[in-house]
């Protein structure tokens, strides 16, 4: 390691002239939400670059290598069918990619971790780690790598000093932070057109490598390079500040519907200050997804070990909020319905987190599930991508105590509780209330006069999502509760 003349620390660990100029072989550790897609865009776009993804998942890589993909993404399909058998595989080989490779990328998860120092806040690097360690053990000549996964600021020091501390004689390595902003559902086209790519590192060629990468098909004015650490915290701070728009607009919603202003409203009047402009205003049950909360938790984790105790409690507030909004949404429907939902039939539209995606972690729809059922309703699941088995995992995982032990009562509430319908139409069937969680498309097309007749009276619909036609869902005889509306 180096000293910079601006104090920084240099991670480069060689000549600079030993870094092979152009990438002709990536390799991405983790094939997951981020790892694929990005990887099957790298390999779309760049038809030089033989692309190698890699897990120790063989289900999963099985899955990759199958018309069924592991991931729902709109667009997806395509471009992996295109790419694979081209330029583009998937493997558990994670040990021959790493040699074969100029540049790894490390796309594994960051989930908050659970146990000791840290637990509940902190991010669990074990994977990144292990990683590290991998590639150490399997590389000669010189390697750059790329800090795919989000990670606390400062993470690509103890990347490298495990890299130099394993690493055989004569390997050298560059490490680069280039963190991902895609979002779920919008992948591909995020890819496809970014607003930003972001690449943090300190050695100017390792960065031209990677510039040259995105360079094929994003505009070199897209493409900011800081240094490691700027790179590493803007991640954080990015979804820090995104999460925080939808908790500040979920708290006003509170107070919309203890005063009779419209949220919608109040969102359209204040998104159209080009200050504060209209994205990331819709009020709903609360955001959810693998990684606002993590990353936030992770921020709050960070600024108590700097110190800053102030910064931290702040930060916390959006994740506190967002437990306030999903806790009001189950709340509200209790109240409403006479203050008891036991032996209810609720119908649930939606599990995924959001729109056009199946993934459900964190999803608001686990939280509002199991609140529902600890009040023994009978609760009838339908999402278009979401399967049983995965709901009950979710559910399972979340009333687990501290040792991920689940108590004989839960197990039994969410075998016996928890259906899935193959349709909204099934889900409402003899159901006393709907209560809409995720905005999926289809759910704005369902015939709501037919359900209402089959629905008992007087039928409770609870739009989560403020995605239906709340007029006239009242003209049909429903009574409605959205958010942020009286
Ligand atoms: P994921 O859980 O979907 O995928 C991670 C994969 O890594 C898994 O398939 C796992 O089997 C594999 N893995 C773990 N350890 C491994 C090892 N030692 N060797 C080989 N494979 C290993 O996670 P994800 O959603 O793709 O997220 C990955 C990272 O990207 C996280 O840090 C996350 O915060 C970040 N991120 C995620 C998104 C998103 O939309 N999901 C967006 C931007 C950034
Ligand atoms: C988010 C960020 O948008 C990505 O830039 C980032 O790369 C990613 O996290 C990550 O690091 O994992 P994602 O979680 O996939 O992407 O989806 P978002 O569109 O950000 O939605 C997150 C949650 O907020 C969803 O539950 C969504 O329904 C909710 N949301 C979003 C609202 O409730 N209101 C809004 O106005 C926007």
């Amino acid at each position: 390691m180096t000293e910079c003349t601006n104090g920084q620390t240099s991670l480069n660990t060689h000549d600079e002239t030993m870094i092979t100029k152009s990438i002709k072989k990536i390799c991405c550790i983790g094939a997951g939400y981020v790892g694929g897609p990005t990887m099957a865009m790298i390999a779309s776009r760049c038809k030089h670059i033989q692309v190698h993804v890699v897990d120790i998942n063989q289900e999963r890589i099985n899955a990759w290598n199958s018309d069924e993909l592991p991931i729902y993404e709109p667009g997806l399909q395509q471009i992996v069918s295109d790419a694979r058998g081209e330029n583009l595989t998937f493997s558990t080989r994670v040990e021959e990619a790493i040699q074969e490779s100029d540049m790894i990328f490390i796309s594994v998860n960051t989930p908050t971790k659970t146990f000791g120092i840290g637990n509940g806040r902190a991010s669990n690097l074990e994977y990144v780690e292990k990683c590290a360690r991998v590639i150490a053990e399997n590389s000669d000549g010189h390697k750059i790598v790329v800090e795919k996964s989000t990670l606390p600021v400062r993470t690509a020091e103890a990347v490298q000093r495990i890299l130099i501390s394993s690493g055989k004689p004569g390997a050298t390595f560059d490490v680069l932070s280039n963190p991902e902003f895609l979002a779920e559902g919008t992948a591909i086209e995020d890819l496809e057109d970014p607003d930003r790519v972001l690449i943090g590192g300190d050695s100017e060629q390792a960065i031209q490598c990677l510039v040259d990468v995105y360079g094929t098909w994003v505009s070199r004015e897209k493409i900011i390079t800081t240094n490691l650490w700027s790179s590493e915290l803007s991640k954080l701070t990015a979804n820090a500040f995104l999460a925080q728009r939808v908790s500040s607009i979920n708290a006003i919603s509170a107070l919309c519907e203890a005063t009779g202003a419209n949220i919608e409203e109040v969102a359209r009047a204040i998104g159209t200050d080009s200050r504060i402009g209209p994205k990331f205003l819709k009020a709903s049950v609360g955001f959810g997804g693998s990684c606002f909360q993590k990353d936030i938790l992770n921020l709050v984790y960070l600024c108590e070990h700097f110190g800053l105790p102030e910064v931290a409690e702040y930060w916390y507030q959006v994740v506190r909020m967002n437990d306030f909004q999903k806790r009001r949404f189950s709340t509200r429907i209790v109240r409403h319905m006479f203050n008891t939902v036991s032996d209810k039939k609720i119908a649930m539209l939606g599990f995924a987190f959001k729109k056009d995606t199946n993934d459900t972690r964190e999803s608001a729809a686990i939280y509002v599930c199991r609140d529902l059922i600890q009040e023994r309703a009978r609760v009838t699941i339908y999402d278009p991508k979401v399967n049983l088995e995965q709901i009950r995992h979710d559910l399972k995982t979340l009333m687990a105590n501290g040792q991920g032990e689940l108590s004989a009562h839960d197990r039994n509430l969410i075998d016996n509780n928890v259906r899935i319908a193959h349709s909204a139409e099934e889900a409402a069937q003899n159901a006393h209330a709907i209560a809409l969680m995720t905005e999926w498309e289809e759910f704005t097309k369902v015939d709501f006069e037919q359900i209402y007749t089959s629905m008992k009276k007087p039928a409770f619909l609870f739009d989560g999502r403020n995605l239906l036609d709340r007029d006239m869902l009242m003209d049909i005889g429903f009574e409605v509760h959205s958010i942020g509306k009286c």
